[in-house]
């Protein structure tokens, strides 16, 4: 059961709904589930596939997508869904928008992911004037964040998340978690329209501080959830000092997010990064014809 005092809403981080239902089974309830390509290409089924020497074709593994995100969304139907679109540094907004309103239309409960880029930025503005739910992905700077509040300016709370990934900051040394607390700060100047939703999460830590932080939502692979369960669905107290293990500190930037999205410093080599593993995992996925 939802432990009383949790503020945060917990999401799983998978591409299985078999991992779907047995965290549901373990920890009694879920409020959510977020996809990528790397996830998908790690769905079971699909590995199964390629294990045998078989891929999908480009339609195939768009159709296998939406069974798997139609699998999850009836499990958590009242829960919110992450789709991903398949986009490179070379994808134009338009052409996410396309994708993005093709997978809107799979399940009732489904936001679209973009990326935390100019493109996906420009997709992210035409998209919730659509009335479409979206979730920024691949944001690793306060910037970011507030280019994605500035570009979305208007709609309204739960129908926009911004993913700092914070796991891929540690990767490098630096505590992403820094980034949380100062995107959580720097939005307590606005409206509350956009929800920080902490990914990339490695450990129970991350879990935990983004607890005692505020974070509106967190995802966590199932591996982390199931360590939760394991202490008892424990939300710590004021007591509970985040150990970030001789990781470097971000700064906090003291940024205006009243400003024109356009006018953020919205580049970050890991966001490009991140774009290229994404499309790199599904096209691994897609036999040439
Ligand atoms: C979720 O929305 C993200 O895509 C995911 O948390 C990324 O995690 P990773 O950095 O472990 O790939």
């Amino acid at each position: 059961m939802r432990p009383k005092d949790l503020k945060t809403k917990i999401f799983l981080d998978g591409g299985d709904p078999g991992e779907t239902r047995e965290i549901i089974r373990l920890m009694g309830f879920l409020d959510g589930q977020t996809t990528n390509p790397t996830l998908i290409s790690k769905n079971p089924e699909a590995r199964k596939k390629l294990e045998n020497g078989e891929k999908f074709s480009k339609e195939e593994i768009l159709d296998f997508y939406r069974n798997v995100v139609k699998e999850i969304s009836g499990l958590i139907p009242q829960g919110s869904i992450s789709i991903e679109v398949y986009a490179v540094s070379s994808t134009k907004a338009d052409e996410m928008l396309k994708q993005g309103r093709e997978m809107f239309s799979w399940i009732p409960n489904g936001h679209i992911k973009f990326p935390s880029a100019r493109e996906g930025l420009k997709a992210a503005e035409k998209a919730v004037k659509d009335g479409m739910r979206i979730n920024m992905t691949l944001c690793f700077t306060q910037q970011q964040a507030a280019a994605v509040y500035a570009a979305t300016r208007g709609a309204k709370r739960g129908d926009v998340f911004v993913s700092p990934f914070i796991g891929r900051l540690d990767d490098r040394e630096e505590n992403g978690m820094d980034l949380i607390a100062h995107i959580l700060k720097m939005y307590q100047r606005g409206d509350g329209h956009v929800e920080v939703l902490t990914a990339s999460v490695r450990n129970i830590d991350h879990l935990l501080y983004a607890f005692k932080l505020g974070s509106d939502i967190i995802t966590a692979p199932f591996k982390v959830l199931r360590e939760w369960v394991e202490r008892g669905l424990t939300v710590p107290g004021n007591e509970y000092v985040y150990n970030p293990r001789g990781l470097k500190p971000i700064p906090y930037e003291n940024v205006d997010i009243t400003r024109n999205w356009e006018e953020f410093d919205i580049y970050h080599d890991l966001t490009v990064k991140g774009m290229e593993k994404f499309s790199s995992d599904w096209d691994s996925l897609i036999r040439k014809t």
